[in-house]
């Protein structure tokens, strides 16, 4: 599984709340019934519950599962009633589904997937008519601003790291892949999918979550291609110092899915 400090959780968190999309997080709710049970997978912090909270209130049913304890204990604290599974959801995780669930999360999640894990949940939910809100999925679109001549040998082996096995499933993660993938794999078994663009935007003086960015790409690109180091090195010295001057932005590209199961009797 990989590693997800709640510093990088809580520094991404408002670029992920202007990012969503507030047509699919309302479409989501009026699919609950009153006090809904919602199980939120990788939930992290309790980012999803944050989220929602202004449309369906204190009244839903929690499940959060988490690999990663320190951040399960954070997701369930002082939320009444809310039950952590610190789970690894490569593993047999599917009957936390079997508990009078009215729906699933999964908030950021499933470009770590590999296409095995996704068809499986695909599977797993679509058996027990359960719709999946899953917002913020990167899709390999994002620019950094300005342009420079590096970015697209460091764009490009970022993307290939995105790919790296991440632990949910056997194999490559989807990343890039992710939001396509799992909408074929649903709409495959009769669901409905609604989908929108939820893309971060780092302005010039975001500088934490910039830099945060810019040292990540650097180092999983040098991770992908040692031989490329110098390379690597020059792009993130250049981009420093046009992040010191105010002179840096971003983009990354991600999408938000909402699906729906038929309810009359298709299944997988
Ligand atoms: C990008 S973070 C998103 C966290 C949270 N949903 C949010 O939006 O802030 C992905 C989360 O999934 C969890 N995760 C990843 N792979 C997992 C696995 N195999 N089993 C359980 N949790 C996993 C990580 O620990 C992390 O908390």
């Amino acid at each position: 599984m990989s590693g997800f400090s709640s510093d990088w959780l809580a520094l991404r968190a408002p670029f992920d709340d202007a990012a969503r999309s507030a047509r699919l997080a309302r479409a989501f709710a009026r699919l609950l019934p009153a006090r809904a049970a919602i199980v939120d997978l990788g939930a992290g912090t309790g980012a999803s519950r944050r989220a929602l909270r202004p449309l369906l209130g204190d009244g839903v049913r929690w499940t959060f599962v988490e690999g990663d304890a320190a951040l399960l204990r954070h997701a369930v604290a002082g939320v009444p009633g809310a039950r952590g599974e610190c789970r690894d959801l490569a593993a047999g995780w599917t009957p936390v589904l079997d508990r009078g669930v009215d729906a699933v999360t999964a908030f950021a999640l499933l470009d770590l997937a590999t296409a095995g894990w996704v068809e499986q949940a695909a599977a797993a939910l679509t058996r027990r008519r359960l719709p999946l809100y899953a917002p913020l999925i990167v899709d390999g679109r994002g620019h950094w601003s300005p342009h420079d001549p590096g970015d697209a040998l460091v764009d490009h082996l970022f993307r290939a790291h995105q790919r790296r096995p991440k632990g949910l499933g056997r194999g490559l993660a989807l990343g890039p892949a992710a939001p396509a993938r799992v909408a074929s794999a649903f709409r495959h078994r009769g669901a409905e999918v609604l989908s929108s663009a939820s893309d971060w935007r780092v302005p010039p003086d975001a500088t934490a979550m910039l830099a945060a960015m810019l040292e990540g790409a650097a180092a999983a690109a040098l991770e992908q291609s040692p031989a490329d180091h110098d390379a690597i090195a020059a792009w993130a010295d250049r981009r420093r110092r046009q992040l010191q001057q105010g002179a840096l932005s971003l983009m990354v590209g991600h999408r938000d899915l909402l699906i729906i199961p038929r309810q009359d009797g298709h299944a997988s």
